[in-house]
């Protein structure tokens, strides 16, 4: 029985999380079913550290206590990479979600993090941009998807290809919140007029509980630019910008080499340090926002 994307009250229910090795754990939960809370994390700009946030924040997540799903949703399929699943040789993908009617938790696999589970990408995801807007009511396809079968997961992060397609959108219709991963540098920042606009569209036409948080990465303390811009970024964007930042840490490249997140790769990394930072502010926000449990 898995936490609807609405929430509802029950009296009762028991969540299962699961450690790979032994043991069933059962919680149960009076009062509120917890909600599951979906985020995309999108830029049309490549290279900005979607897939690395996605990666990092769900270890960061999980070793917080929390179960997650990772959804990969662009083509080159990264993410399922970073997880070290070979996207070539996966049973079921999201592609089974976008154009066969599976359910999520039909296609999700575990990944060799406990409380972190993949929906990885094939190579038949690059037809979605082109397929998908043939089918009615494209845009809502995977918010329907999460909504309709059983998902036990407390957070759900979908990692966006660079464009603001077809895809892109499906994301932005199912999330509660749109993080927006940029280096603080001037081409990144002026890129971030489009996809704040297609977060506009988005949250006036079809999704109002969208809300969007801008996440500076790679960011080189050494840099003048670095700083000066992030210190605008902050005060331009104040409540609507992450206030942990990621710095350039090489590490990172070696986390997605080994198929881990960095919180599990090199836990005491600068990296995993922030990007613990940030799950924690996240949770804090989530919390503050969605009616917990009583
Ligand atoms: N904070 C960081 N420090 C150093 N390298 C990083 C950092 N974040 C991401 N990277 C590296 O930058 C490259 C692009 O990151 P990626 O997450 O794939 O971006 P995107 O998904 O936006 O295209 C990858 O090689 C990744 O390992
Ligand atoms: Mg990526």
């Amino acid at each position: 029985m898995g936490k609807g994307y609405n929430g509802f009250p029950h009296f009762l229910v028991y969540a299962f999380t699961r450690d790979v090795t032994s043991k069933i754990v059962i919680s149960v939960t009076l009062g509120w079913v917890a909600m599951t809370y979906f985020i995309a994390v999108a830029n049309q700009k490549g290279g900005v550290a979607k897939t690395t946030t996605t990666v990092s924040l769900g270890g960061a997540l999980s070793l917080a206590g929390k179960e997650v799903l990772l959804v990969d949703l662009d083509p080159q399929a990264d993410l399922t990479l970073s997880l070290g699943v070979n996207p070539g040789k996966v049973r079921h993908a999201i592609t089974d979600v976008l154009f066969n009617w599976s359910t999520p938790a039909s296609v999700s696999q575990r990944t060799n993090v406990d409380g972190l589970d993949l929906i990885a990408s094939n190579p038949e995801m690059e037809l979605a941009e082109r397929f998908l807007p043939v089918r009615k009511n494209f845009e809502f396809i995977l918010r329907n998807a999460m909504n309709s079968g059983s998902l036990s997961y407390d957070y759900v992060i979908l990692d966006c290809p660079p464009s603001l397609g077809a895809i892109t959108s499906n994301a932005l219709n199912a999330a509660q919140m749109l993080i927006i991963p940029t280096l603080p540098e001037f081409f990144s920042v002026h890129a971030l007029r489009n996809v704040l606009g297609a977060y506009r569209r988005i949250h006036n036409k079809s999704n109002p509980k969208l809300a969007y948080r801008i996440l500076i990465t790679m960011q080189d303390i050494r840099n003048r630019i670095h700083r000066d811009l992030s210190i605008q970024l902050m005060e331009n964007f104040s409540t609507s910008i992450f206030k942990n930042i990621i710095q350039i840490d090489t590490k990172l490249r070696e986390s997605s080499i080994a198929g881990l997140p960095i919180t599990h790769y090199h836990p005491k990394s600068r990296s995993a340090d922030q990007y613990t930072a940030l799950a924690a502010e996240l949770i804090q926000y989530v919390q503050k926002t969605i009616p917990q449990p009583a």
